[in-house]
């Protein structure tokens, strides 16, 4: 007999507080940066193809699973799949891939609190633009801040999963993610007022052929995945908490709209600073920390400006880690029979643990020689590995196996349940069957080097 299992307490709660997954850290930290590194143009408009055209697809495929399993990600692939061990494998591997990437995503998120809390004591004040981009490097390097940080972070997410999917999760998200939109269109108009707006709209939006590469296309691929939260069994999980009435299509909809808007918002914040204060794009990991205080710095109010935007990023970055522990949550409570609270409590001090060596990465304690082999160190090496592989990876076998191995009766049903928009099914099912498939196969392959499409496109 299963427990009977929790569910949002409304339909504004369970929209706000998958939304509250899906932005986070991708839109705000990675978006900005690796829009930086893979020199805009293309691969913002990739970002934005790739998520209405495969994430937007893969999203309602994964809430549609779980909502008709009531189930995580591993039991929701092996019973849906009338127990199939194969199947059973691609649930696991999103859950091993939402503990890698949680472990690395807490540290970024300690940062923002470390942030916040300099903020307070206005740390930029009196230094010159260098000297506030060098307080990043500090940072990065430090062991006991990145340490302390870190697990500030995973008590904090640790507390909220422990106390339970409605009471922690929703009741937060619905106060924070309407001030971090009003926030960001705050900074957004102040950094339209600036003198790079013009260059940095061109750099974000304009494609330029040298920047198209089969790198960039598949890392805008992942990037779609990672900022929709698709691909790691978070839908799966939240959907399973939903109500048969609820619209899953509309649903996944709204938060796409919501997720580019927020990305793009991000960028178009972050840009015009860069090319107003004569920084690089490809500042990396650091770079909305490098740049954003430059800026506020300057700004009136700038202790309380710099403070909530700090905060707020907190906020978002929490709401997205509390569905990534969810996950390995509502897993071991399901495979292993375990209360939630001591799944809360194990599934934490793993992930901490499995976190330090990328905590270490700036300092270069844990596996010194590890940048020398791989080329990028812990940290880095887990969020191009994550990021640019395994999500694609296994959002193209959510697509294959929603669209292929599950029964269609079901499928159908389960999908057009609650909702108004019934003729969305048909070109759902093709893009799952055909498209999302083809198009990462492609990608991966070119990618590696096996087939070389970039070749067909850029010949002169
Ligand atoms: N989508 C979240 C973000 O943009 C990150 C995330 C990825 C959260 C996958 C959950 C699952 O920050």
């Amino acid at each position: 007999m299963h427990k009977k299992r929790e569910h949002w307490a409304t339909r504004a709660g369970f929209l706000l507080a998958t939304a509250g997954s899906a932005i986070g850290l991708g839109s705000l930290w990675r978006f900005p940066y690796m829009a930086g590194e893979n020199g805009g143009g293309y691969f913002v408009l990739l970002f934005i193809g790739f998520t209405f055209l495969i994430g937007l697809p893969v999203f309602m495929a994964e809430l549609t699973m779980g909502r008709r399993s009531q189930r995580g990600p591993v039991l929701a692939f092996t019973e849906l799949a009338k127990n199939s061990h194969i199947w059973r494998l691609v649930g696991w591997l999103a859950v091993i891939t939402t503990f890698v990437i949680l472990s690395y995503y807490l540290v970024i998120s300690g940062w923002s609190l470390n942030y916040a809390f300099m903020s307070l004591n206005q740390f930029y004040k009196g230094k010159s633009y260098d000297e506030i981009v060098q307080v990043f490097d500090i940072v990065y390097k430090s062991p006991q801040m990145n340490v302390f940080w870190l697990f500030i972070f995973m008590i904090m997410t640790g507390g909220i999963v422990f106390g339970g999917v409605r009471k922690g999760i929703e009741k937060w998200s619905r106060i924070l993610m309407p001030a971090l939109f009003i926030i960001l269109v705050g900074l957004f108009i102040n950094s339209m007022t600036l003198s790079g707006a013009g260059q940095a709209f061109k750099f974000i939006f304009s494609p330029r052929g040298s920047a198209l590469s089969a790198t960039t296309v598949l890392n805008a691929l992942g990037m779609a995945f990672f900022a929709l939260s698709v691909g790691l069994g978070v839908l799966i999980t939240y959907g399973s908490y939903m109500h048969s009435n609820d619209d899953i299509p509309k649903t996944a909809l709204i938060i796409a709209l919501l997720d580019i808007s927020v990305s793009l918002l991000a960028a178009l914040m972050i840009f015009p600073i860069i090319f107003t204060y004569g920084f690089q794009p490809q500042e990396g990991v650091g770079l909305i920390f490098k740049v954003l205080p430059v800026l506020f710095a300057q700004m009136p109010g700038a202790l309380l400006i710099s403070t909530v935007f700090f905060l707020l990023i907190v906020f978002t970055a929490l709401t997205s880690t509390i569905s990534l522990l969810e996950v390995l949550v509502a897993t071991s409570m399901e495979t292993f029979n375990w209360t939630r609270k001591k799944s809360a409590i194990l599934a934490s001090c793993a992930v901490f643990i499995f976190a330090l060596p990328s905590a270490l990465s700036g300092a270069g304690k844990f596996f010194p020689l590890w940048e020398k082999v791989y080329g990028k160190n812990f940290f880095e090496t887990f969020d191009y590995l994550t990021g640019s592989w395994f999500l694609p990876l296994s959002g193209i076998l959510t697509a294959v196996f929603v669209g292929w191995a599950i029964s269609p009766e079901m499928r159908k049903k389960e999908f057009i349940e609650g909702s108004k928009y019934k003729w969305v099914y048909v070109p759902w099912l093709l893009i799952l069957k055909y498209i999302a498939p083809l198009a990462i196969v492609l990608i991966i392959l070119n990618k590696s080097n096996l087939v070389n499409i970039d070749a067909f496109f850029c010949r002169n």
